[in-house]
């Protein structure tokens, strides 16, 4: 009788010891998707972040605009001498291809004025003129 208590015992301590393995593999399951979503909404916020980086870019390359480019192009770059600069189709590239060249005969190239990361300000700002 006493064998067969100790018995039971024994199966209720391994029960318990199942039981504690599930309560402790789930709660570290669920730590692991709380994690996920931190990371995620970590993310989501760096995504959004980027929103005011992007507005400083697009301000800085309107200040360069209204220095460097405005008197042909109109301070809204509605166009003047030279052409309305809204809605551009040619690519990245080739607008910087302009910058930094020029069109001979009708536009400067500011190549020697300008660094790569004020062209990049420029092509910001005009890529934000709808
Ligand atoms: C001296 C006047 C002048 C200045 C300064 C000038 N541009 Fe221009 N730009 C022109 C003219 C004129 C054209 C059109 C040339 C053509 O179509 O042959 C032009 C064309 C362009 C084009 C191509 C537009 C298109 O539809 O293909 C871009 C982009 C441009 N300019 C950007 C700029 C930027 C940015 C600046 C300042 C860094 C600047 N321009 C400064 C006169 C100027």
């Amino acid at each position: 009788m006493k064998r067969a208590l100790f018995g039971l015992e024994f199966i209720a301590g391994v029960l318990a010891i199942v039981v504690a393995a599930v309560v402790v593999g789930s709660t570290l399951g669920s730590a692991t998707l709380v994690r996920a979503a931190i990371e995620k909404a970590r993310s989501d916020s760096a995504a959004s972040s980027n929103q005011p980086q992007l507005s400083a870019l697009v301000a800085h390359g309107q200040k360069l605009f209204a220095v460097n480019c405005s008197h042909c192009h109109a301070d809204d770059a509605t166009g003047d001498e030279g052409p309305d600069l809204h809605g551009l189709t040619k690519s990245d590239e080739r607008i910087k291809g302009i910058i930094t060249n020029g069109i001979k005969g009708e536009m400067p190239a500011f190549g020697k004025k300008l660094q790569e990361a004020d062209k990049d300000a420029l092509l910001g700002f005009l890529r934000s003129l709808k």
